[in-house]
């Protein structure tokens, strides 16, 4: 999960990184009360999960409260990148002397950790990356001894900083990587990191990603997310544990590994391909413990997306044997009762497979297909949505 700059900067603000005072605002109003409050000059800063914010308009400086305001005005509706601002973020204003880049990120590639640094920071990084590579130092980072001192102070040097500037810049360094690792996030990126005219060392802008599969370390974490982003369903999913992605389709999908379900959503593409182009509705794993209730909340999250018109259960029996998930399937159905509305298409193999299609078949379910073959279903899951769709 991307986090946005007033987050980057309150954590940062949390690990004692030097940041300047900032104020969230949704309105001018609020914006102009914000710079009041901080005093002298300011900068109105789109909060928009996109780089290069400031190149689209989206950071103005304010003299004064008012200008603030009428920043704001201009900043806020702004279209940045297909992101909406729908708020902004009142910053100190910074006397910059200098811009530096730095960032410390997971690379999957080296199984390690990497972290750029540059002493030529600021707006043209992307650009100097690619016309200068040799002035961005890319040094690697053992996860296990991580960002010391003396590591800082080699990160510097390497990405060019002079003496004097390499004692400044290497305790933040420091810092900035115990956010990384305290959040267990998978990217910290400042940029600019800069020296004022004062002499200090600020992060005047911060994008941090944290690993969503360490959220059970970080019960904070739940209020970083964006509610106002969030599918409805994807977020219902994830209240109920689910491994859920929202498509754009017709047939529902539920599957338990996510090979399988991968490959599932495959078939069905390629399936609705004869039955006038239907496709695939969701990502859905349940994964190998599919009792009845997971069963259930899968269904329940599927039958909850008005665009579903059929839904393919393709099951492969393993620890989790297929009688077991019969069972889930027939119970879930009872669960749901009036709710289960769209035509089911089942396909089990594997483990007890003979068992799981007898207890769907004495259950009967007038929604449930039970079909052999995984094309065979997807086909038949397919012509269903197909079906549904033009009666519509
Ligand atoms: N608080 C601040 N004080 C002074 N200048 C700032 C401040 N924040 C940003 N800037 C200037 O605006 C530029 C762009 O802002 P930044 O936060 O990096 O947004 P983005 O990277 O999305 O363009 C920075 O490189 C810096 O020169
Ligand atoms: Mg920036």
């Amino acid at each position: 999960m991307d986090l946005f700059e007033y987050q980057a900067r309150d954590l940062f603000e949390a690990y004692g990184v030097p940041v300047l005072p900032g104020i969230i605002a949704d309105t001018a109003e609020e914006a102009k009360a914000a710079a009041e409050k901080i005093g002298g000059v300011t900068v109105v800063k789109a909060q928009v999960k996109a780089g290069g914010r400031g190149k689209a308009g989206g950071v103005k400086v304010a003299k004064t409260a008012d200008d603030a305001y009428s920043a704001a005005e201009a900043i806020l509706g702004l279209d940045i990148k297909g992101h909406t601002v729908k708020r902004v973020m009142i910053a100190g204003g910074a006397q910059i002397k200098q811009e530096f880049y730095f960032s410390v990120l997971l690379d999957r590639a080296n199984r390690s950790y990497l972290s750029l640094c540059s002493v030529e920071g600021g707006m043209e990084i992307e650009e100097l990356a690619v016309e200068r590579p040799e002035a961005l130092a890319r040094v690697e980072v053992d996860p296990l001894t991580g960002i010391d001192l003396e590591k800082a102070v080699a990160i510097a040097k390497a990405g060019g900083f002079p003496d004097d500037l390499v004692e400044k810049v290497a305790p933040v360094l420091v810092k900035l990587y115990d956010v990384y690792k305290g959040e267990d996030a998978s990217l910290v990126e400042v940029n600019p990191l800069v020296l004022t005219e004062q002499g200090d060392i600020v992060a005047l802008d911060g994008k941090v990603s944290i690993d969503e599969n360490a959220d059970f370390r970080h019960p904070g974490h739940a209020e970083l997310e964006d509610a106002t982003a969030a599918d409805p369903l994807e977020a219902k999913a994830k209240a109920a544990g689910l491994n859920y992605v929202k498509l754009d389709g017709e047939v529902g999908i539920i599957g338990n590994g996510a090979g399988l379900v991968m490959s599932t959503l495959d078939v069905v593409a390629y399936a609705g391909e004869k039955h006038g182009g239907v496709k695939p509705a969701n990502f859905l794993d349940i994964g190998g413990g599919a009792s009845a209730e997971v069963m259930a909340n899968g269904l329940d999250v599927i039958l909850g997306d008005e665009q579903v018109k059929s839904v393919f259960v393709n099951v492969f029996g393993g620890i989790t044997a297929c009688d077991a998930v019969a069972n889930g399937i027939v119970a879930a159905l009872g669960m749901l009762g009036d709710a289960a509305t769209k035509p089911l298409v089942v396909r089990l193999d594997g483990n007890n497979v003979d068992e799981g299609r007898r207890i769907l078949a004495q259950a009967n379910h007038p929604l449930v297909t039970v079909v052999a073959t995984m094309d065979e279903a997807a086909d038949k899951a397919a012509e269903l949505a197909s079906a549904a769709a033009v009666e519509k």
